[in-house]
């Protein structure tokens, strides 16, 4: 089944059509830089623009950095804050003309890679966190996506966690890999005591740079880098809209 799939972000809004029977992109994906915070109906008019990029009239599978109930939006902690409560599979059915399934983006990536990547076969618990302008979290056990599990906003000396161990946060507060490492292995050992995950799986942009800062985390669970790098939310945006189907 094709469908597209389209990533919002912190800094952009990336999307391209997928197969969803094998994860794999049926072109080269398109990416809109947003330089400040876009209102919804701005975001929507995005979502047009990528959609006639691909010439598209098939479903599209949207993620959001922000808790998802059903077709509306709940909570948005690093976009637009007109987002909170706005039904978005509407206004952006509403704009591109065609049928839109909403997930969190987290929940995408982590789909993405339970099904395709480092977390397929895998049948215990699984942690996916995205690190990125926020923290993203995606939890499964046995193959089940257990939906807005938000990890991100555990709380750390009163604030959410993101403030300290995303990766906007490692740049902010001017962290070497080491420092900032610690840092993580502080929350993720926070995590593992809660849930008892048997494989982490560590995306967003900076997983590219595993090999700087995964030894200073030293969990009890099996840890590895994301395996679909930027496309992961692209392709589980996609998936998500295939399994609503
Ligand atoms: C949001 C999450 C999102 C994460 C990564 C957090 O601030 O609350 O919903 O998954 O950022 O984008």
């Amino acid at each position: 089944m094709k469908i597209l799939g389209i990533d919002i972000g912190g800094s952009a809004v990336k999307g391209a059509p997928v197969d969803t029977k094998t994860g794999r992109l049926l072109a080269e994906r398109h990416r809109i830089a947003t330089d400040k915070k876009l209102s919804p109906k701005e975001m929507a008019a995005t979502l047009k623009q990528l959609a006639d990029h691909f010439k598209w009239r098939g479903p599209i599978g949207v993620g959001f950095p922000g808790v998802i109930h059903g077709p509306v939006i709940a909570t948005s902690a690093n976009l637009h804050k007109c987002f909170c409560g706005c039904d978005a599979v509407k206004l952006f059915s509403a704009a591109t003309g065609c049928r839109v399934a909403l997930v969190n983006d987290a929940d995408a990536a982590g789909l993405a890679e339970a099904r395709f990547g480092a977390g397929r076969g895998v049948t215990g618990t699984v942690l996916l966190l995205t690190l990125g302008t926020g923290v993203g979290s995606a939890l499964f056990c046995g193959g089940r996506l257990y939906q807005n599990s938000e990890m991100g906003h555990l709380p750390i000396r009163g604030k959410s966690a993101e403030r300290f161990v995303s990766s906007a946060a490692k740049v902010r507060r001017g962290l070497s890999y080491k420092e900032w490492g610690k840092e993580l292995r502080d929350y993720v050992h926070t995590l593992e005591n809660i849930l008892w995950p048997e494989l982490i799986i560590i995306g967003g942009g900076v997983s590219k740079d595993h090999r700087k800062f995964f030894k200073h985390i030293k969990p009890r669970a099996k840890l590895v880098p994301a395996e679909f790098f930027n496309e992961a939310g692209i392709v589980g945006a996609a998936l998500w809209a295939a399994e609503r189907r």
